[in-house]
């Protein structure tokens, strides 16, 4: 079974979809084993809680530097042995000692087609407002494994969405998220749980 962490910073609402997927088979062999914030208010520690997995804070705003919060980050997902570490609206740049400890074992779910929107700046409702300035009749998710750069590892799945007239950020954003964050998400959990999801030469390869 795929031990998984799942990091989060907010609503968690990606979150729900692979607790979801877990419980109603759309993802077999894989469990999650810890649910960790950067920010204590997160919903997403709720979640976790109100679904027996253990939910934990570990805050920058606790250490003095932030070579400790990232000593103490990566000490505190090694608990847990994970297998793969999910990040589900997590904002947090996570230190490279934790990228390589866990290369090609981290994945990422980006609320655009990528490579459009993405890299620095471009997180939640940012997004959408560059998607909707740029005109783009179709947006949509991308799961992709994590490396060094900022939205650039190899893309696992992706879910193309419309963008409608008289669409604003917060309702392309809604979209997005239930017609292919919600879906791709626990998809890619599941190809790479059943061991369908191969890198070679920085590109990933589904064997379906
Ligand atoms: C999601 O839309 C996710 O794609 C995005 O943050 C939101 C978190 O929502 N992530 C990024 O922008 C990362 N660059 P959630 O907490 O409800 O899952």
């Amino acid at each position: 079974m795929l031990r998984i962490g799942v990091l989060v910073s907010g609503g968690g609402t990606n979150l729900q979809a692979i607790i979801d997927g877990i419980r109603n088979g759309v993802v077999t062999n894989a469990g999650i084993e810890v649910v960790i914030s950067n920010n204590p208010g997160a919903y997403a520690l709720q979640r976790a809680m109100d679904n027996n997995i253990p939910a934990v804070c570990v805050s920058p705003k606790s250490f003095e530097t932030r070579d400790e919060f990232n000593e103490a980050l990566i000490a505190k997902i090694d608990e847990y042995h994970p297998d793969l570490i999910v990040l589900a609206g997590c904002m947090v740049v996570l230190p490279a000692e934790l990228i390589n400890k866990y290369a090609n074992r981290i994945i990422n779910i980006h609320p655009a087609l990528i490579p459009s929107f993405c890299g620095k700046g471009f997180y939640g409702l940012h997004v959408h407002e560059a998607a909707l300035e740029r005109g783009v009749k179709l947006t949509g998710a991308t799961v992709h494994f994590v490396d060094e750069g900022t939205d650039t590892g190899p893309i696992i799945l992706q879910k193309a969405v419309p963008v409608l007239k008289g669409d604003t950020p917060e309702i392309l954003q809604k979209r997005v998220m239930t017609e292919a964050e919600w879906k791709i998400m626990p998809q890619a959990i599941n190809l790479i749980a059943n061991g369908k999801v191969k890198v070679e030469n920085g590109i990933a390869w589904i064997d379906e």
